[in-house]
């Protein structure tokens, strides 16, 4: 971090002084979670769904951080604010500009973001100090408390942008203004609350919108809507695709017994192979991103194929991929479920089960709208047209899954939590078989694959 007074903090965020020294250091990244307070940090007092941070500001300060940024007084030394998490902005957009040279890459779209960040961030540390978040941390809180953490010596910062509304990309960017945009996919995340794919695209193209023209736009190719984003921006657009021709592609794609993909990487007119360590048939769209990111910043194509192949999953329950002793292949990807991802891990399940049986343990992919039951019968169906002919579906909520995939002919189990999932298989798995767990966040089956694997 970049250290500054409470006196500094304050102007950057036009707030006031209450009970603080304007001399006392801040020496250590800020945290709006009380249980994360470093010693020498600002705690940032959120007022969220469920608490209200204010009432953690003491145990903060105990925790030894130097000051709350908060809303009212707290009792503790506090940078009083009218807006919190406007004044978080305002002291991350104050950080960046005194890091100085530090370049932003930006990451958005329906799926894959994390993955793709961690990619991107995997290779740009060949280059420099890069700082990424863990996870995701993408809104108007997670994206300025990353950007916090840089310093004078971070050359890259890779960060994803998180469309929950039409403006909210924009915002973010005027946080973090990227030089280099990426949009992965639009797909139907969210579309509860968008109304439809089309206002999901104009959402995420508020990225592109925002690249300086000396910037680069990344875009993938083989998805028509995000193509059509070219029109869009100022920046040079690098296009990269699976299906099509485009600057950075991949052809000779292979995959493994673990879904791994080999391919020959072709970027701007040279070529190499790779082999990447991240499972998944999905993950090719994602490396040819993160491939195109790394030619931006002068990454040469032979230490692009290098990084590609050592990458890991770092971002926990995405496409984790656990062997047991038995053989049994357990495919932890729980850590959230929308019809995209869920096509994309119920393909790479099959392809893992090749000839063997395949169990998906599925429940319910939230925020969907009105669309959610077809969305919910189109899975069901989907996971039987792959091949996995064995569901364990989670909650009422996903019925419909389960329905749809007992009429197109699968052996349906319905459990009523992940607990119930977990004792289920215990009876059912045999040595040999693959299991993929997966639903949106709040439906908890991480701790499926916990327990399985
Ligand atoms: N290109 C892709 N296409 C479809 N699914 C993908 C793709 N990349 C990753 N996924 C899957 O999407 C799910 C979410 O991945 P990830 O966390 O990377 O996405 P995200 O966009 O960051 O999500 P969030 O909006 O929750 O932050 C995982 O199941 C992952 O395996
Ligand atoms: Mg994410």
């Amino acid at each position: 971090v970049i250290e500054r007074t409470l006196g500094s903090v304050a102007a950057a965020v036009g707030g006031r002084l209450r009970d603080a020294d304007p001399a006392a250091l801040v020496t250590a990244e800020p945290a709006a979670d009380s249980r994360l307070v470093k010693p020498g940090g600002l705690f940032v007092a959120v007022v969220g769904q469920r608490v209200d941070g204010h009432d953690f500001a003491r145990a903060a300060v105990a925790a030894g951080a130097v000051a709350v940024l908060a809303a009212r007084p707290t009792g503790a030394p506090t940078v009083l604010v009218d807006d919190v998490v406007t004044a978080l902005g305002a002291l991350a957009r104050a950080v960046l500009a005194d890091a100085g040279s530090t370049q932003v890459v930006g990451i958005t779209g329906s799926s894959g973001k994390t993955t793709a960040k961690d990619l991107v961030a995997h290779l740009l540390r060949r280059r420099g100090q890069t700082v990424a978040p863990i996870g995701s941390y993408n809104t108007e809180i997670g994206l300025p408390l990353t950007v916090c953490t840089v310093d004078r010596a971070t050359r890259h910062l890779v960060l994803e942008y998180s469309a929950r509304r039409q403006g909210h990309i924009a915002y973010l960017c005027t946080i973090a203004m990227p030089h280099i945009g990426v949009v992965l996919n639009v797909g139907t995340a969210h579309l509860g609350e968008f109304g439809s794919r089309a206002a999901i695209a104009a959402a995420k193209a508020e990225l592109v919108e925002a690249l300086p023209a000396d910037g680069a736009a990344i875009l993938n190719v083989d998805d028509d809507v995000v193509a059509a984003m070219r029109r869009r921006t100022a920046a040079r657009v690098v296009g990269f695709g699976v299906e099509r021709r485009a600057d950075v592609h991949a052809d000779r794609i292979q995959f493994d017994r673990l879904a791994r993909p080999r391919f020959r990487l072709h970027v701007h007119g040279e070529q190499v192979d790779v082999r990447l360590g991240l499972s998944g048939l999905h993950q090719v769209s994602n490396a040819l991103a993160a491939a195109a990111v790394a030619a931006e910043v002068g990454l040469g194509l032979a230490e692009t194929a290098d990084a590609l192949a050592s990458a890991t999953a770092v971002s926990r329950w995405r496409m984790e991929v656990h062997e047991r002793a038995d053989g049994v292949v357990v495919l932890n990807d729980a850590y959230n479920a929308n019809p995209e991802s869920m096509a994309a891990a119920l393909r790479s399940a099959a392809h893992i089960a090749g000839n063997g049986r395949a169990w998906a343990v599925l429940g319910e992919m939230a925020e969907l709208g009105p669309e959610s039951v077809r969305a919910h019968e189109e899975v069901g169906r989907a996971a039987v047209a792959a091949g996995i002919h064995h569901l364990v579906v989670v909650g009422a909520a996903a019925e419909p899954l389960a329905a749809a995939a007992a009429a197109a002919g699968a052996d349906v189990h319905r459990v009523p939590d992940p607990a119930g999932a977990v004792a289920l298989l215990a009876n059912l798995v045999r040595p040999g078989d693959v299991v993929l767990v997966k639903a949106s966040r709040a439906v908890g089956l991480e701790q499926v694959g916990t327990a399985l694997a």
